[in-house]
């Protein structure tokens, strides 16, 4: 799995039910990864707790993700995929990346300060989720990360502090690419934002057709087409666009032409829309109940996961503290 492959580290929170923008964005790519790279994906539960959120859901949300990163073609044989609290030494690099994190670039993240003003009160954690994830990378020298346009800020805030941390304590840590942009950006149900759980504009992953059919037939459609014998604009549509990741072309074409001619309503469309999308993540979901009538399976994994990843981290771990002058021993 390892031998002379360059590495890839990721990171998803478990922060609700996936959705199509995670599968076309994220997870597809992750998957595809897996034939090139020595692949670390970690489901990321200690940046989830930096913002409000339920105690008694974590663990279940946590399940879930495995459970549709898993159904969704991540191989356990092709890639390490773990939970992020289960290996402790992502905490621990973190408070050793602390001290060289500048604290002004800290405050001056976008997200932060987009969360920041969200919250009544603004925790530190908020403050240095960024160093918790040069932590997540750093710790298994990753080389390239794939992330979306969004995180390219934390990335670069990563790099930053490897460069300060090997300044001061001897090279040691690679400064991470990004691998941005691979996946595909895909717009919510409301057509103009990207779909994102915080907007509530998701198609989600797991659902059977009727669930599909609930959610799709509320989206935005080509804005200029207001009655039905109106004819529409497939290229400004973005019910349209969504057909181009699940309709085969020749339907497609059709859909097109019957759309420009008023030959289809929107109503119409949609219902081939869900019914494509039904029976493409077909499988998906087969693999999902499968493994939600097995937790025992999923945990496994994890926790299988969860020691690989330690053998590395605890080398990294006890390489910086002995660089830092620290008084600990080997693992
Ligand atoms: N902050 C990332 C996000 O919200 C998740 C994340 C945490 C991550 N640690 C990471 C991504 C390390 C890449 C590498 O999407």
């Amino acid at each position: 799995m390892t031998q002379g492959k360059s590495r890839v580290f990721s990171g998803i929170q478990p922060s609700g039910e996936l959705h199509l923008g995670n599968y076309l964005g994220a997870i597809q790519n992750w998957v595809a990864l897996t034939e090139t790279y020595d692949c670390i994906y970690c489901i990321v539960d200690l940046h989830a707790v930096t913002i409000p959120y339920q105690p008694s859901e974590l663990q279940d949300r946590i399940y879930q993700l495995a459970v549709g990163l898993l159904a969704s073609g991540l191989d356990p044989d092709r890639c390490t995929l773990f939970v992020q609290s289960a290996v402790p030494e992502h905490a621990e690099l973190q408070w050793l990346l602390n001290t060289v994190a500048p604290l002004g670039e800290l405050s001056r993240m976008t997200q932060f300060k987009d969360k920041s003003d969200r919250v009544d009160t603004v925790n530190a954690g908020l403050l240095n989720y960024p160093v918790l994830q040069a932590a997540d990378i750093l710790l298994y020298h990753a080389e390239h990360v794939p992330v979306g346009e969004d995180q390219r800020q934390h990335l670069e805030l990563t790099r930053e502090i490897a460069r300060r941390w090997n300044t001061r304590f001897g090279d040691y840590f690679p400064e991470p690419q990004p691998l941005i942009g691979q996946g595909k950006r895909i717009l919510g149900l409301d057509g103009a934002s990207k779909m994102s759980k915080s907007q509530s504009n998701t198609i989600p992953l797991l659902a059977d057709e009727e669930e599909l059919w609930s959610v799709i037939r509320m989206a935005v459609t080509d804005p200029a087409r207001v009655r039905r014998d109106d004819p529409g604009n497939p290229d400004v549509c973005n019910v349209f666009s969504l057909h181009g990741h699940f309709t085969p072309p020749a339907e497609r074409d059709e859909i097109d032409g019957l759309c420009r001619t008023a030959g289809i309503g929107c109503v119409d469309c949609k219902r081939r829309l869900t019914a494509n999308i039904a029976s493409e993540l077909a499988p998906i979901r087969e693999r999902a109940a499968e493994l939600l009538a097995d937790p025992d399976r999923v945990w496994d994994i994890l926790n299988t996961g969860a020691k690989r990843a330690r053998s590395i981290a605890s080398i990294t771990l006890a390489e910086a503290y002995e660089r830092m002058g620290l008084g600990r021993r080997d693992p």
